[in-house]
């Protein structure tokens, strides 16, 4: 039966968190709020509107809807920023070689991210001719844990859903594939992913025999 291969970006490919963290430091010190790691370890996997909401929540601060669009905004300039002197450098161990491996087999490979800078960040990276299909922030309505982004990701590849195999770092992540009945492997942390099937520091620990044989 056709396999199915889904990534998400963040944490998985390239390590942005800290990017993001940089940014929303600077939107959360405008709140009068300091945002500390701990605090951004829950903006892992979380979409942009998400991370905002949380962050008021955290600095019990209230806006205008316009103040709420222009931090997000200013946030994503700063962040940019960051992203665009991204290069090839910045890809996490292993990512390449495993990429490599599942493309020579001709497996269905997609990114499943909730991030709206997806294409831009895997452009710069180096990585977009490796994915099959790209669902990102821009293409889903619902943001992980809900499972949306990989529902249509493993569509578009035309695998189903129990013959994919899906790569996060974040809870949401974890908890979204799960939802959608597919196969979960956490990278990072194992105390982040307890809910993970199987977890894994990098790619670096991972063979691909063992990958093929998750599905059936
Ligand atoms: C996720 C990140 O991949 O994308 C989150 O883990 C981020 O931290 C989210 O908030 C949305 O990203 P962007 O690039 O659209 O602001
Ligand atoms: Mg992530």
């Amino acid at each position: 039966m056709k396999k199915g291969f889904i990534f998400d970006l963040d944490g998985v490919i390239v390590d942005t968190a800290h990017f993001h963290y940089n940014s929303w430091r600077k939107t959360a010190e405008q709140l009068g709020f300091e945002l500390t790691i701990q605090h951004n370890e829950k903006l892992k996997g979380v979409s942009r509107i998400e991370s905002l909401n949380r962050i008021l929540d955290w600095a019990q601060k209230e806006v205008s809807q316009d103040t709420f669009q222009q931090l997000m905004f200013e946030k994503n300039e700063d962040y940019l920023r960051q992203v665009v002197q991204m290069t090839a450098s910045d890809i996490l161990p292993g990512v390449f070689n495993i990429l490599n491996k599942l493309k020579s087999k001709g497996y269905g490979i997609a990114l499943g991210s909730a991030s709206k800078n997806a294409p831009l960040i895997l452009e710069k990276v180096g990585l977009s001719s490796f994915f099959n299909v790209i669902v990102d922030g821009n293409r889903v309505i619902k943001a992980k844990p809900d499972p949306e982004v990989f529902i249509v990701a493993a569509q578009q590849l035309g695998v189903i859903n129990s013959q994919c195999v899906v790569f996060e770092d974040a809870e949401a992540g974890i908890e979204a594939a799960n939802t959608a009945g597919m196969i979960s492997v956490g990278l990072g942390n194992s105390d982040n992913l307890e809910h993970a099937k199987y977890v894994f520091q990098s790619f670096e620990s991972i063979e691909l025999t063992f990958l093929e044989q998750l599905t059936t």
